[in-house]
């Protein structure tokens, strides 16, 4: 099992430049189900979880090839026929995202078998809404032995569906399900993540009729059949928030380029309070910090345009080295600590109750063994590791190859005194 060892001190110079959004990406390719003609996406980040869907995405028929284009990475997925409808337990049970190949398969070919993807290690995640919202658009869903079975011999019809809270994975599926259902549907109280509105912009460009993604109302006219089209991958929000953070922890000066500062805004509001100074650009932003301690501040994730969850443990690790104490609340997903008590084996001391952890910046931390536990924990705890004293080594390193494409090149290129350290690849779990 890879491992990464980092030696902590080392300030960071230079530029990192921003891969395409996983989240976005793995919700592409899923669309690609809904037409024969090709989908052909760029600026697509090379990571576990794109080429783990694209193995699924071929056992249901699809043709995905993989290149090297002008710009960068592209991947074009063609579907000429859904060969099969069932997408079985071990794919989803590993990826979580499969399940959203469900809605695409429905309003495709009016039937699919998928399995439920079952709990996860970041709490329960049911997929309820998702259900529900396949069931107002007419489909008819029956649960056996883990699995569900959905039905539309007759198509989707469009609907007018209100979520009960934002929810990123349900909005998407209604999404990918509603631009081929006959008729309107309207989606109220949706999601408003970026990603919304990338998944909208890719199927208008393949012929949907999708208006106001990424607002809470998103208006979509069904349409018979969608064609292929091109469309890139809007720039990675969390994998920009993280070095931005990593930026921070270690001091130094860092371009982060091809990317948004708008899709991070509450991150830099949150930096800037705390002490480190940030420049944005038209490609980007710089994100500086000559020494000093920085502040503690109070974090609470929430919905986009909110303090987004997938970046609080990184924040988290920033302000176990700031001054005095600052308070996270974690509103989107129970047990979303699991980085505490790694952080605390460094040497922070944070303590935890319910839904909220308080952290007391200590002077230093000091290099351990510590142990990845999911996505965003383990980065968190390799940006610990930029700043504390002698060695740390990040065990289960491939919860980070799920959503970080070259991790230790990126910040090896700026001067981070990180590698990786090579051993046998396990199989990937559920985020
Ligand atoms: C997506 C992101 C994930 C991010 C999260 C919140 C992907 C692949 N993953 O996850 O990185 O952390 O958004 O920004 O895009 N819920 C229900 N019933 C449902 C669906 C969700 O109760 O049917 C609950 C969840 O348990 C959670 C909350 O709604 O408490 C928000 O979850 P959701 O926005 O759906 O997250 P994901 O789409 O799973």
């Amino acid at each position: 099992m890879d491992r990464i060892a980092i030696t902590g001190g080392a300030r960071l110079e230079g530029v990192i430049p921003i891969s395409g959004a996983k989240n976005s990406a793995i919700k592409l390719m899923a669309a690609s189900l809904l037409t024969e003609e090709p989908l052909r996406l760029t600026n697509m980040p090379r990571l576990a979880d794109t080429r783990f869907l694209g193995k699924l995405l071929k056992r249901l028929g699809a043709e995905v090839v993989e290149a090297d284009g002008p710009d960068g990475p592209e991947t074009v997925l063609t579907t000429k026929e859904i060969v099969s409808g069932f997408a079985p337990y071990d794919l989803v049970r590993q990826m979580r995202a499969s399940f959203n190949v469900l809605g695409p398969l429905l309003a495709r070919s009016g039937q699919a078998k998928v399995s439920l993807p079952g709990g996860c290690s970041i709490g329960a995640r049911p997929v309820d809404l998702h259900l529900k919202s396949l069931e107002a658009l007419g489909a008819r869903i029956d649960l056996h032995e883990g699995y569900v079975y959905a039905q539309a011999p007759r198509g989707l019809k469009g609907a007018e569906i209100t979520f009960p809270f934002n929810s990123v994975g349900a909005t998407e599926h209604a999404l990918l399900a509603a631009v081929l259902a006959e008729g309107d549907t309207v989606l109220h109280n949706a999601a408003a993540e970026p990603e919304m509105a990338d998944l909208a912009d890719c199927l208008n460009a393949m012929g949907a009729k999708v208006s106001g993604a990424g607002t809470r109302t998103i208006h979509i006219r069904g349409v018979s059949r969608l064609g292929g089209a091109t469309h890139a991958v809007i720039p990675d929000r969390i994998e920009t928030g993280t070095y931005a953070v990593a930026a921070a922890m270690a001091g130094g000066e860092v371009r982060l380029t091809r990317t948004r500062s708008d899709f991070i805004q509450t991150l830099i509001d949150k930096l800037v309070e705390a002490g480190v100074e940030v420049v944005t650009h038209d490609d980007g932003l710089t994100v500086k910090r000559n020494g000093g301690r920085l502040r503690a501040v109070e974090i609470t994730t929430d919905p986009y345009p909110g303090f987004a969850t997938d970046l609080q443990a990184q924040f988290m690790a920033l302000m176990t080295l700031a001054e005095g104490e600052s308070v996270f609340r974690e509103t989107i997903f129970e047990n979303r600590f699991m980085h505490v008590p790694e952080l605390g084996r460094l040497g922070a001391d944070i303590t935890v109750h319910g839904g909220e952890a308080r952290v007391r910046g200590v002077e230093a931390l000091e290099g351990a063994q510590v142990m990845a536990t999911d996505l965003r924990a383990s980065v968190s705890l390799v940006i610990a590791g930029l700043a504390a004293r002698g060695e740390t080594m990040v065990n289960r390193v491939y919860h980070l190859d799920r959503g970080f494409e070259r991790l230790e090149e990126k910040l090896g290129a700026c001067g981070a005194q990180i590698r990786r350290l090579k051993g046998d690849t396990p199989e990937a779990e559920v985020e």
